[in-house]
């Protein structure tokens, strides 16, 4: 019994020791060794980059792009890491792990941001840009300028567009060369009310679904077709489950470049400065690149893959163009009348005579 007590006594001595001096694992051992590449650590500032699009895309290197001169004009005091292929994130969870701070930058398509800034819809207009140079009018004119403007009152801060390309359709019923021919059929879609009624002008019907989702749903058959540039079809083989492709060029696809505004707003005058002169930098790359791009995998998807290419007529484009008519009208009810304005003024000013 005596010899219980004692130990009992032990015990507890030790326990109440170390609960007022703290369980210190690390005393008594020796000081923490000198290591250089611990060295400038705490001035080291992260960007983790996340996107969902493949790496030989306009967008993936884009942003391999960015990230490089970022690093080389900071002598590697920004370090970007980029996650593409919706590594970390799904497109329909982007915004919110950029506002949370769970990630520094994003580039969405425009489409995404449509729901919640609807004025962006004006992007997704059928047949708003004639050619390369109307879209860029568009992004980096006076529509980018109040697009950017509108997110100033969000968590992010728009830094510029990106280039992709125009969209063009598949599908694996039959080829589509007049606007009936998409009767009935069932498109996976990004997200946005004009996306929603281009596809209703023509009586065919959507389903929104992550882009990286896409490939699966084409395979089981829930959707009979999507519509994307020739880069994105190509790098995520959506031609292996798709018959037809149409380059129809009927819409355009590109993308808002977005950093997190409390991140921003912390960074130093010189490194806001490095960024935005990167980001110029990279968005006159894009620009000059993103066609290429989309033709070398239209080229590459003639040469490897079986669908079968159709290229609309302007004869035939034109029947489009009034079958979308409606969608104009309904983009009144939810786009800024400037905006609307402004995107036809491009459309005809681009519009050969
Ligand atoms: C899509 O969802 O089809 C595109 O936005 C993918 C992308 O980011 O290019």
């Amino acid at each position: 019994m005596k010899t219980i007590v004692i130990i009992s006594s032990f015990i507890l001595a030790g326990v109440l020791t170390a609960l007022f001096f703290g369980f210190n694992l690390a005393s008594g051992t020796s000081p923490i060794e000198y290591d250089d590449d611990q060295e400038g650590i705490s001035e080291q500032v992260i960007i983790r980059f996340s996107h969902v699009a493949a790496e030989n895309t306009p967008k993936g290197m884009a942003a391999r792009y960015f990230a490089k001169s970022v690093q080389a004009k900071t002598n590697n005091e920004i370090q970007v890491e980029i996650y593409s292929n919706a590594e970390l994130f799904q497109d329909q969870n982007e915004w919110e792990a950029l506002t949370d701070g769970k990630v520094e930058m994003i580039a969405p398509a425009t489409a995404k941001l449509s729901t919640l800034f609807p004025n962006w819809q004006v992007l997704d207009l059928p047949y708003a840009f004639p050619n390369n140079k109307a879209v860029q009018e568009a992004y980096e004119g006076k529509i980018g300028e109040k697009l950017l403007n509108d997110l100033s009152q969000s968590k992010g801060e728009g830094l510029g567009f990106w280039y992709n390309g125009f969209k063009q359709f598949t599908n694996d019923k039959r080829p589509i060369i007049e606007p009936e021919d998409m009767d009935q059929l069932h498109f996976r879609t990004m997200p946005g009310p004009i996306i929603e009624a281009q596809f209703e002008a023509v009586n065919a019907s959507t389903s929104e679904l992550s882009f990286n989702k896409t490939y699966q749903n084409l395979e089981v058959d829930f959707v009979d077709g999507q519509e994307n540039t020739a880069s994105n079809i190509y790098s995520k083989k959506f031609y292996e489950e798709q018959q037809f492709m149409t380059i129809s060029n009927h819409a355009y696809l590109g993308y808002a470049v977005i950093i997190n505004e409390q991140f921003w707003n912390k960074l130093s005058e010189s490194h806001q400065k490095t960024i935005t002169t990167s980001m110029e930098e990279t968005t006159d790359w894009i620009r000059r690149h993103s066609i290429e791009i989309n033709d070398s995998h239209i080229r590459e998807l003639k040469r490897t893959s079986d669908i079968k290419i159709d290229v609309l007529t302007n004869e035939q484009k034109k029947k489009w163009k009034k079958r979308f008519m409606p969608v104009y009208i309904h983009a009144e009810k939810s786009i800024s009348p400037s905006l609307l304005k402004e995107i036809k003024r491009i459309q005809e000013h681009y519009s050969s005579p």
